[in-house]
């Protein structure tokens, strides 16, 4: 594992951000749990990432479906025939890899001249075999083959098979958007990297109904609006983010275009983010496969049409780990590591410390927090020195330090503490809220 990414899969373990699933059993394998800070943060950009959806485009609506859906879904979506992974196995070092991993070499040509990316030997390479990446559990407590079902590969399905139940209860035209997010489950065979690419992780997805012949342009706008998503509410450095255009080999079974957001993390360009102009391939599959029609009416324009999707797609565990590797900051010159988050997605505002447990300090100190808790998350802290303190809440990324000490319970005035630049001031405690507020 990369250097960084070993310094970041540590810290959030330190500071209960992630955690290796079942680790009292010695771990499970691509499958992540999220501690406190995790959830906090997590939840903040997953809020963010709603607000810009659906309240912010006004034409967009939310939606919370099944992770077990019928099986037909599959089926007629091409995850049952198509969502294959072709695997290569190296006989020597017993390493895995996926076709993809190999860069600039034809798909179908003779894999035993090809060198092991792991062990480096050449001839000890297999032929890429198929495997599905779908999870298959059982309804019902026999286990035959019409009780099969899949764990959901990806949220999108659950959104066009309600499309129609969605635009007639909520009175929608064309355009317009369904937008959902929730877990996701992927049988990876070469799962690395850290929370990257796991077997189970959380898809935000929206879906974009648009008249055929509008879809390059939705496209386009679409792909302008992700990208600034990232750097304009994320804060994300711009020089770290990209487009990667698919060109005609590389694209889904289901796409008439494709771009990736991509993120240079340690290990590489990466892609963060898919948006695909999926045409009408899903709702003609859909119509199919349930003999249900799933055409638009125009009813002004007396018109009726399959629309054609625009889809933005997601990973929040991505999301997150773009945002912790892109504020992850080893200031050495004052030998901290910091988590220059922004305020507002930070999972913790402040932390009120009284400077020593006595002469009423953590009293005073209790009746601020108790002020500012209504409003954004605050934690007490009184254990350990105050430089220990102030380096336990950089890691975590709180921006804010607020002290209490003796000159607090004579003029209530306390210190602010600035996780970047670590700069204090002396302010009125009555002014905390507004000062935290307005960098939120
Ligand atoms: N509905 C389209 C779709 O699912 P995808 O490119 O397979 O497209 C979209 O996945 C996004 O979901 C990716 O850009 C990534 O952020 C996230 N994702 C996919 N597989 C993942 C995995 N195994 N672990 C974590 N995130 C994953």
């Amino acid at each position: 594992m990369d250097k960084t990414i070993e310094k970041i899969v540590s810290l959030c373990k330190r500071r209960g951000f992630v955690f290796q699933s079942s680790d009292i059993y010695g771990g499970f394998s691509a499958i992540y749990d999220y501690g406190p800070l995790g959830i906090e943060l997590k939840n903040h950009i997953s809020q963010l990432w709603w607000k810009e959806m659906t309240q912010i485009h006004e034409n967009i609506v939310g939606l919370d479906s099944g992770i077990l859906m019928h099986p037909k879904i599959w089926e007629a979506s091409g995850h049952v025939g198509a969502f294959n992974d072709p695997l290569i196995d190296c006989k020597k070092c017993k390493a895995r890899f996926r076709t993809d991993e190999f860069e600039n070499i034809e798909k179908n040509q003779n894999w035993k001249k090809i060198q092991c990316l792991n062990c480096g030997s050449i001839g000890s390479l297999t032929n890429p075999r198929q495997f599905n990446l779908m999870f298959k559990t059982n309804i019902g407590p026999i286990e035959d083959e019409g009780a099969e079902a899949y764990l959901r590969p990806e949220t999108a399905q659950g959104i066009y098979v309600n499309y129609l139940l969605v635009q007639g209860s909520m009175r929608l035209k064309v355009p317009f958007g369904i937008a959902q997010i929730g877990k996701a489950f992927r049988n990876e065979i070469i799962a690395r990297n850290f929370i990257f690419r796991t077997r189970e992780f959380e898809q935000m997805e929206m879906q974009y109904f648009v008249k055929p012949g509008n879809d390059d342009l939705a496209f386009q706008e679409w792909k302008e609006k992700r990208f600034n998503f990232y750097h304009e509410i994320l804060n994300i450095n711009k020089t770290k983010l990209r487009y990667h255009q698919h060109i005609n080999n590389e694209l889904a079974h289901y796409a008439k275009e494709a771009c990736d957001i991509e993120y240079n993390f340690p290990f590489g360009w990466s892609e963060i983010e898919g948006i695909h102009n999926r045409t009408d391939f899903d709702l003609s599959q859909h119509e199919k496969f349930s003999k249900k029609k799933l055409s638009y009416f125009d009813q002004p324009n007396n018109d009726r049409f399959l629309p054609y999707i625009i889809e933005t797609s997601s990973g929040l565990n991505r999301m997150l780990l773009t945002v912790l590797t892109d504020s992850f900051w080893e200031d050495k010159d004052n030998n901290r590591i910091v988590l220059k988050l922004d305020p507002k997605i930070a999972p913790i505002k402040a932390a009120i410390c009284p400077l020593t447990k006595k002469n009423g300090l953590p009293e005073k100190a209790k009746i601020i927090k108790s002020i500012l808790k209504p409003h954004f998350k605050v934690i007490f802290d009184q254990q350990g020195s105050i430089g220990k303190r102030y380096y336990r809440q950089d890691e975590a990324g709180t921006p804010f330090v607020i002290t209490i000490d003796h000159q607090t319970v004579e003029d209530n005035t306390v210190t602010i503490r600035y996780r970047d630049s670590q700069k204090q001031t002396r302010v009125l405690s009555e002014r905390l809220l507004d000062l935290i507020n307005e960098s939120l």
